[in-house]
This record gives C-alpha cells, structure tokens and sequence, in this order.
C-alpha cells in the first residue's frame, strides 16, 4: 500500500483529528464527506493546523454512482471509513435513514473499492456491538448483540467486511472498536460540534461549565457502579487517531485484517466526569439526578491489550487531558 487516503467523513469529529495525525505521518489525504453532520470550513482547518493540504470531494455515499466516480478520481491505496450516522436515539426515531447511510452508504464504498482495486479497508465500529456487556473489562471475543438499530448497523458493516474478507483473500480491513471518545486537539481549535442538545456527557458537561445549559442530568444514580452512576471508557480523540495511523501501517506490513477495540482499559463513572470537568475549567458544574436512559449499561469499559499487542498502540493521554482540550475547545466556540 502506498500512501494516498481516502477518509470518508472526514470532516466530521473523529474524522478531522485523524486527518491531522495522517497528514503529519506524511500521507497524502483526501476526504470525502457529505456535510450531513460537520461544517464546511473543516477541511481548511485541518490544512491551518496539520500544516499539509487536504483535499475535500463532497460525497454522499448513499449514491451509489458517485461514489464510484469519486473512488476512480482518488485511486486512493486505502479508505478510513468514518462516514456514518451515530445518535442511537435518531436511529431509534428514524431507523430507515440509519439503514440507508450507515448500511447503503458503506456497501457502495466496498462496491466501489472492488471496482477500482483498492483492498486495505479502516472500518470505524463501536463498543456499541457489545450491547449490554457480560462483564467488564471488554475483549474482543466477548459475545455481540447489538440492542439498537444504530449497533445493529455496525454489526451488519462488520459481518459484511468479514464476508468480503472470506471471499477477496487480498481484501483487508481493521475493524476499529472505538469505547467513548471525548476530548478534542490541543490547539483548541478543533473538536466536536454536536449540533443541538449534547446527546454525549462530555460535550454536554462543557457546555454546563460555560453557562449555556444550567445543569447536568445524570442518568441514574442506581447502577451496580461504587456511585451509581454509569462507567466508561472515555478515549481522547487524538489517541484514537494515531490508532488509526498504525491501523494503516498494520494492513500495509502484514497484509492481514483484525478487530480491535480502542479504549483506555480505564473506567470513570459520570460523577466522576463532572468532577474532573470541574477541576478542567474551574467552573462549578451543577447537576441532578434523573431517570436512568432506556439503553444504557451500567458499566463499558475495554480490554485494550490486543490493540497494544497487534498495533503496539495505547492510550497515552488521561481524563485530565481529556477535560481541559474539550473546555479549551468549548472556549474557543464561545469567542469564535
Ligand atoms: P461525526 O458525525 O462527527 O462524523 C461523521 C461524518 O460523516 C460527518 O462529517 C458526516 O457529515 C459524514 N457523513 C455521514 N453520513 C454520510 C454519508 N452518507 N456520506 C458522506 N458522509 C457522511 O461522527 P464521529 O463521532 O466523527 O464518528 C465517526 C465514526 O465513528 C462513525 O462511523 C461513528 O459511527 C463511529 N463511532 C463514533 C463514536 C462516537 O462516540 N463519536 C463512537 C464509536 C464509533
Ligand atoms: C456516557 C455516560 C450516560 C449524557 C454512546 C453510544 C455509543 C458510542 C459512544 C457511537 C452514560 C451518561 C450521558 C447525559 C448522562 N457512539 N450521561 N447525562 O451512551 O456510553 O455511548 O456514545 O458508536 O454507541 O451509545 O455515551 O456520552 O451518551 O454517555 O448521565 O446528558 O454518561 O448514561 O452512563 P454512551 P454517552
């Protein structure tokens, strides 16, 4: 493989971070996004900051003919695949439009990467897979039972990779299982733009730091947690990123697939989150307890030792970290 990229979604949360870390690896990066959840200045942000040119093409995946066309334009040597809806209440709401952009979109990407030849395939899945998890901490094996449609979209994306694998022995992915990503780049002038009400704690945490919402919700105190309230694996996003720089390297050095999740192997409860939040911006948070979320475990957190061992990938950066990149982040919002 060589080092042209196409990065579906790139504009998007985890999308841009990674193109910055692909960029200053040195690959030569172009994103495809339909700008159905990011913003169109993304691209040239990511340039500002990466100090590399990306290119942009504006693509819906759920058209199946330009997705082809754009594919036979990029001739790319591997695609991060990140275009994707992910609010599982929307996909509860509206499960046609998940099926349509998560499961359509995707089959006519892995359509369009059979026509042109391009066989090294990064696949953005979810803990969501695990759905209520047997225990903690998460490996790979454990069982998987996607309880929504939006999990239910992945599992199906991940089976059908599988499946191509079987069939197209020079076809490779790595199935990425990402736990909670949270944070945003150090220079506070990138991040997660959710649009509306924060579906995510952290992002709904920041926002209750800088006064725009008045309080914090918590959803249940009664889990089987030392607190009661729900624990996660909350990654920063820029460690994911460099996972995805060494999923590259993976597919490209051993020429095989694997699935992996990307967590810290550490679990914070959302009381605990409030706290470090607090500490971040020193800004009082003021929350309250509430029902419990239909959907919601009472603990995720994962076993992130394969990723360590296949990738020799982890975590470096800490729930600190975390807080106070998503508050510069939430600063910046504010005066910009
Ligand atoms: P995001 O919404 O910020 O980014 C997704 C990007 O994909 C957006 O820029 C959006 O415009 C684009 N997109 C959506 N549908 C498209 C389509 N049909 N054609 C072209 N572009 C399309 O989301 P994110 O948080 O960056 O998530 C990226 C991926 O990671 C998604 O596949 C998501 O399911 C997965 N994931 C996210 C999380 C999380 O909590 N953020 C956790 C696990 C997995
Ligand atoms: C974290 C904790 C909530 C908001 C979701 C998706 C998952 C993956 C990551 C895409 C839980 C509690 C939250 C709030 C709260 N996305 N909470 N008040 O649910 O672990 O995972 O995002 O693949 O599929 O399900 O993340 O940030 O929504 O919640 O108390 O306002 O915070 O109950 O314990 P979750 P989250």
């Amino acid at each position: 493989m060589n080092n042209r990229i196409l990065v579906t979604g790139g504009a998007g949360y985890i999308g841009s971070h990674t193109t910055i870390a692909l960029l200053q690896a040195g690959y030569d990066v172009v994103i495809a996004d339909n700008f159905s959840n990011s913003e169109r200045w993304i691209p040239d942000r990511i340039s500002t900051l990466s100090g590399h040119v990306v290119q942009c093409h504006e693509l819906d995946l759920r058209n199946h003919a330009a997705t082809l066309e754009c594919l036979h334009q990029v001739r790319p040597d591997g695609v991060i695949h990140f275009g994707a809806l992910k609010s599982v209440g929307e996909s509860i709401a509206n499960p046609l439009h998940y099926y349509q952009n998560n499961v359509t979109g995707t089959l006519n990407l892995l359509d369009a990467m059979q026509h042109i030849g391009c066989n090294n395939l990064v696949f953005s899945s979810s803990a969501t897979v695990y759905g209520y998890p047997d225990r903690c901490p998460i490996s790979e094996d454990a069982a998987l039972h996607a309880i929504n449609p939006y999990g239910r979209t992945k599992l199906m994306m991940e089976q059908a990779i599988e499946d191509i694998g079987t069939s197209s022995p020079g076809f490779h992915a790595a199935v990425l299982r990402y736990f909670n990503p949270a944070g945003a780049h150090d220079s506070g002038q990138l991040g997660e733009l959710p649009r509306g009400a924060p579906n995510n704690l952290v992002p709904f945490v920041a926002q209750v730091a800088a006064g725009l919402r008045p309080e914090v919700k918590v959803f249940g105190g009664d889990y089987k947690t030392p607190d009661g309230t729900g624990i996660r694996d909350y990654i920063h996003v820029m460690d994911l990123a460099q996972a995805h720089v060494h999923a590259l390297e993976y597919l490209r050095d051993r020429k095989q697939g694997l699935v992996v999740n990307l967590g810290t192997g550490s679990g914070y409860s959302v009381i605990e989150i409030i706290d470090a939040f607090s500490r971040a911006s020193g800004r009082q948070i003021a929350y309250q307890i509430t029902d419990r979320r239909p959907g919601d475990a009472d603990a995720c957190y994962a076993d992130p030792s394969l990723a360590e061992k296949l990738l020799g990938w982890r975590a470096s950066r800490g729930l600190d970290t975390i807080c106070a990149d998503a508050w510069r982040w939430q600063i910046h919002l504010q005066q910009n």
